[in-house]
């Protein structure tokens, strides 16, 4: 099956070089500069920007959402209320049959993720938000409801950019929460018992923007038949991370597997004892021996690079180097493969999808393909030490190969 499928006859599958590179208008359109917006609003309080992305405006429609809500490998769920006051949420997960969404009761919302994986003009939509690495994306899930529909009063753990793409939405934002904070019992979604004392009351437009940071309570109501793009971000937890060096732990510490010598020691008064002695000075030879930068640092980037929905990837396709080449000499383009995680570490050595690619940093031309953009080679040489990497990157399936627009 194609990697992105065409969800519309009106969307062209393929980008042209200039569509993909997309200024940002987003924090011009709220008079702030990056640094302003990062020190001051990024994850720590919300933030309503007009306009702050026309780019979603007729993107995408309503029928169109809901088509690729029927695609197998599309991650989707259908939250229902019903109930004299709305009080009886259900949560079906996806795919769907179009008759699913035939008998539906009045208030509805259907969540498809990761859109940003199936359609390429969605996914060129994060380099609006490219003052953010990378790292920290997870994927741009888009809602679909009819007027009254919402998925209820919650917070989430990560950042949100929310951005009307059609229709408007209310949305009102309330209290910080945190795992304290009161859910509604019994509830197939983590709903809040209360909004909290209400920040902000706004409707949003097309184009218009509201960035909401972890833990704030939000609430989005369809005032009409609306689309709402989420753009999420997230982070590792430490337990992810202590998961991880455990499991690189046994390859890269050859002393690992070495028994750890002996304290000095006075005679045991009970021998059933462990001392706290003997306690702090194992954990001082663990702890010596994970204090290891090439350790963390294998630790980190495979957890950093994991892809957010491993199901989205494409199939392996080993394509060999000569077929490259040809298929970039006859003018066909690379672009980042929207489903992958493909990340730089310090010393510009290549993570894709939880692992290292090799141990040979970047070559700095394949920059602006890491950076989100779209890359032909017909008008200029390709030399082997480039064709070696993005056969590699191809074929650990980070790339797409595509047709020149025109
Ligand atoms: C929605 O689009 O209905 C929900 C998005 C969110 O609250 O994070
Ligand atoms: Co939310």
């Amino acid at each position: 099956y194609p990697a992105t499928i065409n969800i519309s006859l009106s969307i062209s599958a393929t980008v042209n070089i200039e569509s993909a590179v997309i200024m940002s208008s987003l924090l011009t359109a709220a008079g702030l500069s990056a640094t302003d917006f990062l020190a001051n609003y990024w994850q720590k309080q919300p933030l309503l920007i007009r306009q702050g992305m026309p780019e979603v405006v007729g993107l995408l429609v309503p029928d169109e959402l809901r088509e690729l809500a029927t695609q197998s490998d599309v991650t989707c769920r259908l939250v229902t209320q019903t109930g004299t006051a709305g009080e009886i949420w259900k949560v079906q997960d996806g795919p769907f049959k179009p008759r699913d969404f035939r008998k539906l009761p009045p208030l509805w919302s259907l969540l498809v993720q990761a859109v940003d994986h199936w359609s390429l003009e969605v996914a060129d939509l994060w380099a609006i938000l490219d003052f953010l690495p990378a790292w920290r994306r997870d994927d741009i899930m888009v809602s679909l409801a009819p007027a009254g529909g919402s998925v209820g009063e919650h917070f989430d753990q990560y950042d949100v950019f929310l951005v009307q793409g059609y229709g408007s939405r209310r949305w009102q934002l309330g209290q910080w929460c945190d795992a304290d904070t009161p859910l509604q019992p019994d509830q197939p979604l983590r709903l809040l018992t209360s909004l909290g004392t209400i920040q902000l009351d706004v409707v949003l437009q097309p184009g218009d923007v509201l960035y909401v940071p972890p833990g704030l309570a939000h609430y989005g109501v369809a005032v009409d038949d609306c689309l709402t793009y989420s753009f999420g971000f997230r982070m590792p937890s430490p337990g992810d991370l202590i998961e991880r060096l455990a499991d690189h732990a046994p390859s890269l510490l050859h002393r690992a597997d070495q028994p750890v010598r002996d304290r000095e020691r006075e005679p045991a008064a009970q021998p059933a004892q462990v001392g706290e002695a003997d306690l702090l000075h194992l954990r001082q030879q663990v702890q010596a021996l994970l204090d290891d930068p090439a350790l963390w640092r294998q630790a980190i980037m495979s957890v950093l690079s994991e892809p957010a929905f491993a199901d989205h990837l494409p199939e392996p396709d080993d394509l060999a180097p000569a077929e490259l080449r040809e298929a970039l000499e006859s003018g066909q383009q690379l672009r980042l493969e929207p489903a992958a995680c493909v990340l730089l570490d310090p010393d510009q050595l290549i993570w894709v999808n939880g692992d290292l690619l090799a141990d040979v940093p970047l070559q700095p031309a394949l920059l602006p393909l890491l950076a989100g953009q779209t890359v032909s080679w017909a008008d200029q040489p390709l030399s082997e030490e480039i064709l070696h990497q993005l056969t590699l990157l191809y074929q650990a399936g980070a790339l797409l190969l595509e047709d020149t627009d025109d």
